[in-house]
């Protein structure tokens, strides 16, 4: 038997532990790997790809990107927005298909976020053998408690806030770090908590900066001169919306440039001397963590075992400390949001970081 993979969208930590799973499991029962290249366009005809035996896959598992490479532009991207989805149109679902026939596919394995697996899925329901497995840092999928590439992510925001800190004591200023995750909120809340942020903005909790400004005055005035300030890249502006990105390329919006507006807002509602850095791509880049490593890895396990069950059209699903599967259907197309009232915001407000709200 053989099977494909493929990573597609934006790339993260974890990518290369899931190929080692795949890689590892098929080979212990018989089966071929085929990685196809570049996501689904490494699908059309003539199929641009690799055969992936275990000795391509030695000493992938703490390497960052993706051995087979990715893009969330291209033929077959399905989501335009928070919310807005696109077919892929039917001829190229056809020419794709042409690739799967002639090489006798009988899995593909699709390891994707929202977009990706919302093409798995009108894959699935066009009669291909779809297995998914759901990947970003965003943590913004539902029906799975974490996604890889999450801990990563976070990590680097905390290693980042860090260093701000010891910056920001020194000058007694105030440091606004804008951080990823598209329409959820999940790296500001998870890395401005453990990285000891004193404000985090989220997308899912409208804030108010001249209640964020009082709270820095507040501080100043018990000694503490140095404030953190977490603004997830998501979050609206109370005057002004979601911050975009003006060279926007096709596909869905870019977000990007609301730490600089907090950073500057702030600055003139405190007098306190404010600076403002964007992290970016460094959160998607590098090592993954131990967690990541391991949760791809039996992620890509799983999802070879759903082959060999023939349960096509399921995701592979984190739950409870236990990786099982649930249908892509109810993982798609809904975001998995910050809970504003749930137990983490809670916890956060309970240990005095203002959400600006
Ligand atoms: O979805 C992952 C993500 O890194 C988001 O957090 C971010 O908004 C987006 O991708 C950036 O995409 P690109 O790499 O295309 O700029």
């Amino acid at each position: 038997m053989r099977i494909g993979i493929l990573n597609s969208g934006g790339d993260c930590p974890g990518l290369n532990a899931v190929i080692h799973g795949v890689v590892g499991a098929a080979d212990q029962l018989g089966w071929e790997v085929v990685g196809f290249k570049d996501g689904f366009e490494g699908l059309l005809p003539p199929g641009d790809f690799r055969i992936l035996k275990p000795s391509d896959t030695i000493g992938i598992l703490k390497l960052g990107g993706t051995i087979l490479g990715s893009t969330n532009k291209g033929h077959f991207a399905a989501k335009l927005g928070a919310g807005d989805i696109a077919e892929v149109p039917a001829e190229i679902v056809a020419h794709a298909k042409s690739t799967m026939d002639r090489m006798e596919i009988s899995a593909l394995i699709i390891v994707g976020g929202d977009g990706s697996l919302t093409t798995g899925l009108q894959l699935f329901r066009a009669g291909w053998p779809i297995v998914g497995v759901p990947k970003t840092i965003d943590n913004d999928l539902c029906a799975t408690a974490m996604t890889f590439g999450f801990d990563s992510a976070v990590t680097t925001v905390v290693d980042a806030l860090d260093r701000l800190n010891t910056t920001a004591e020194s000058h007694k200023r105030v440091m606004v770090l804008e951080v990823m995750g598209r329409h959820a909120g999940w790296i500001a809340l998870w890395g401005g908590m453990a990285g000891g942020a004193n404000v985090i903005l989220l997308p899912e909790i409208p804030f108010n900066l001249e209640t964020v400004a009082g709270f820095i005055r507040q501080r100043d005035s018990r000694g503490q001169h140095a404030t953190l300030v977490v603004v997830a890249e998501g979050a609206k502006m109370p005057e002004g919306g979601l911050v975009t990105m003006a060279n926007n390329c096709g596909g869905e919006i870019r977000l990007g440039g609301i730490g600089e507006q907090v950073a500057e807002k702030l600055q003139s509602l405190t007098g306190k001397e404010t600076r403002s850095t964007t992290l970016g791509h460094l959160q998607r880049g590098g090592a993954p963590t131990a967690f990541d490593r391991i949760l791809g890895m039996r992620f890509g396990v799983m999802a070879v075992k759903l082959a060999e069950e023939g349960k096509f059209g399921r995701m592979v699903s984190y739950q409870a400390y236990h990786v099982d599967s649930v249908p892509i259907e109810e993982a798609v197309n809904k975001l998995h949001l910050v809970d504003p009232e749930g137990e983490v915001v809670n916890a956060a407000k309970s240990v005095g970081i203002c959400m600006g709200d």
